[in-house]
């Protein structure tokens, strides 16, 4: 592993345009379960269909039942932080080696970090939104009242729904194009924690590597990308890999 740390690294150094695309797999260390993979693996306990963009609107109350425990239980009952992984991304934006990182999380993380340059592809269960008026409020423990299921917005009454993608629904138009516009001009994509199996968000190490861009690619299990796009694999979790390739680039993390 240690040829493939040195090897990012120095793609790392000498990138112009160096971004990162990361999956629930680098949340795993902050004590967030991925959705596939694992024993605590998300769908293994709930069915995808509690995601889907029809089911939620037709069964409000059992969708929103499966949200509040896969979500919101989760996030208000456990402090989740970020781990090393995320803070040395967030140096390396600060250190001008990182312009961006696309994320499939709705865990807010990457921000918590540090990083400011944060394409959230699937959204984020930090808000929800009125289905009606489209007005939207920021989800806090203190000023979520998850009691009555479904929510409704305080201000019409109308059904209200986390701002992040459901199943079979679009992507957020802005974040779609900026995502795909740095895919385009990246010359280096540090992939970390993810199946790579969901589209379209999957497509971003795909075209970068199609305009030329080496992937880099930070995951304990191969995955679609692995054989297909990866030029450098590192088989480690994303902590312990980001943490000696920013030892390398004299990176520290406070
Ligand atoms: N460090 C790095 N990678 C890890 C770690 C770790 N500590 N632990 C697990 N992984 C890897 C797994 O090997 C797996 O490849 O992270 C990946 C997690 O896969 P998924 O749970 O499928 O996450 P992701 O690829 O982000 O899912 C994409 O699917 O359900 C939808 O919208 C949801 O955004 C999500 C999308």
């Amino acid at each position: 592993m240690e040829e493939q740390i040195k090897r990012a690294a120095e793609a790392i150094r000498n990138a112009k345009y160096a971004i990162a695309f990361t999956g629930a797999g680098i949340s795993v260390e902050s004590g967030v379960p991925p959705f596939r993979g694992a024993e605590n693996s998300v769908w293994s306990k709930y069915d995808p269909e509690c995601l889907e963009l029809n089911y939620f609107y037709s069964h409000p109350k059992e969708s929103w039942g499966a949200i509040k425990e896969i979500f919101y239980n989760f996030m208000f009952k456990t402090e989740i932080h970020p781990n090393e992984a995320h803070k040395v991304m967030a140096k390396m934006e600060q250190r001008g080696m990182l312009k961006c990182v696309v994320t499939q999380n709705i865990d807010f993380l990457h921000q918590e970090a540090g990083s400011r340059n944060v394409y959230e592809f699937h959204g984020t269960a930090g808000r929800v939104i009125c289905t009606k008026e489209g007005c939207s409020y920021e989800v806090k423990p203190q000023d979520m009242d998850l009691s009555d299921m479904p929510p409704r917005c305080p201000r019409c009454g109308a059904l209200l729904k986390p701002d992040f993608v459901f199943f079979g629904e679009g992507i957020p138009q802005e974040t779609y194009k900026k995502s795909f516009d740095a895919a385009e001009k990246a010359d280096v994509v540090i992939v970390v924690g993810t199946t790579g199996e969901v589209m379209p968000a999957g497509m971003i190490p795909i075209l970068a590597k199609r305009h030329g861009a080496t992937v880099i690619e930070i995951n304990p299990s191969r995955s679609s990308l692995t054989n297909t796009c990866t030029d450098i694999y590192i088989a480690a979790k994303a902590g312990e890999a980001l943490g000696l390739i920013a030892k390398e680039l004299a990176i520290d993390v406070d």
